[in-house]
């Protein structure tokens, strides 16, 4: 298949008649990836099962791992799931904007988008292209992270082409992702509860300002136990990972640097804070190293992650090395995706 790639920005004079292009192709049943805040998402008509199949072909997704459906406005949930107050008290505060609410799903969807499952996932993005997408298209648009299953998901143009070129029918160049980690997920579980499912921008704090008790899933800070159900199908799965071994590191960037040394491995790489690139880089002088940002801006690091790790993949380290990240803040979210990166390969130092 040949994709066309659209670079689009928010002041083109044909702004419109390339969106609404895109929007035929997803009218027609084809495959668009396009940018949302968070990440690029492969989007397809949610309501068409035959479109929504070809987005788990081109992923290589397995086929129980359930879609985001993408709306343009928050009351269109009201089509597609059973709302009710506290979907809009989280309209109100974060919508359109970096959130997905988990809700029971009306017919209108299609098993294959839910995964066969009796819920489904619904987000209202931000990104002036994703919503003018939706509503040229007229429908939800199915849409998980454009990125080949397990990898980081792209948060540039470039890294969507390596994945996608010639499966989908469109990619859509907006620059980079302004956040760079996908969007928060909720369960909402009663009146004044909620369950977080996969953190992001929309902190725990964040949450806590609308909702007085939000438990975290188990499965958000440490791996799934043996035998334990995953209370959103993706948690069980390998993830955001580069073809690398790749290490966290928990402590002081001293004893990092020793421990590295230790190993004497030839060809690696180092993420490491912008205050301690210079000794990282002068202590190891044959490691690559990547700037993560700021020591404590965790919007910064969130901005990186995943694009030094598909650059970093592009090198065929031997293995690559990070500093564990805090749970604090937005640090929950780049924790939750280092951990999972790292297939749980914490040193402690
Ligand atoms: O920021 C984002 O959310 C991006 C952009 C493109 O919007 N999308 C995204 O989709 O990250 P995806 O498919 O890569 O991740 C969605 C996660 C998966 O782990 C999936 O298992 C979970 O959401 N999920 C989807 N529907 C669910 C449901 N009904 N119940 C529980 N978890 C669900
Ligand atoms: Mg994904």
């Amino acid at each position: 298949m040949e994709t066309k790639i659209v670079t689009i920005s928010e002041n083109d004079f044909d702004f419109e008649q390339k969106i609404q292009n895109a929007g035929e192709i997803i009218k027609k049943g084809g495959l668009v990836v396009f940018p949302t805040e968070t990440v690029y998402g492969l989007g397809a008509d949610a309501t068409n099962p035959v479109a929504v199949k070809k987005i788990f072909e081109a992923k290589g997704r397995p086929s129980d791992n359930p879609l985001i459906i993408h709306i343009s406005k928050p009351e269109e949930a009201e089509n597609y799931t059973y709302t009710n107050s506290s979907y809009y008290r989280l309209a109100a505060k974060f919508m359109p904007g970096p959130l997905t609410v988990i809700l029971n799903s009306k017919n209108t969807v299609p098993l294959s988008t839910r995964g066969g499952l009796s819920t489904v996932a619904v987000r209202c993005p931000e990104n002036f292209i994703a919503r003018a997408l939706i509503a040229a298209a007229k429908t939800p648009i199915a849409a998980p992270s454009a990125n080949i299953s397990g990898k980081p998901s792209p948060t540039a143009a470039m890294h969507v082409i390596d994945d996608m070129s010639g499966k989908v029918d469109m990619i859509i160049d907006g620059g980079r992702c302004d956040f760079g980690l996908e969007s928060t997920i909720v369960k909402i579980e009663s009146e004044d509860t909620l369950t977080l499912l996969r953190p992001g921008k929309i902190t725990l704090d964040d949450l806590k300002t609308v909702f007085p008790n939000v438990n975290v899933a188990s499965a958000v800070t440490g791996a799934l136990e043996k035998g334990e159900k995953a209370i959103s199908p993706g948690m069980k799965y390998r993830h955001y990972a580069p073809e690398s071994p790749f290490e966290l590191l928990d402590g002081d960037v001293r004893k990092a640097i020793e421990y590295i040394k230790k190993e004497n491995i030839k060809k690696i790489a180092v993420i490491a804070y912008k205050e301690e690139l210079a000794l990282v880089s002068s202590n190891l002088p044959n490691a690559v190293c990547y700037e993560f940002g700021a020591y404590g801006d965790g919007f910064e690091q969130a901005q990186r992650l995943f694009y030094i790790l598909r650059e970093a993949d592009k090198k065929n380290f031997e293995k690559i090395y990070a500093p564990l990240p805090s749970k604090q803040g937005v640090g929950l979210a780049l924790y939750n995706r280092m951990i999972r990166a790292a297939a749980h390969t914490i040193i402690k130092l």
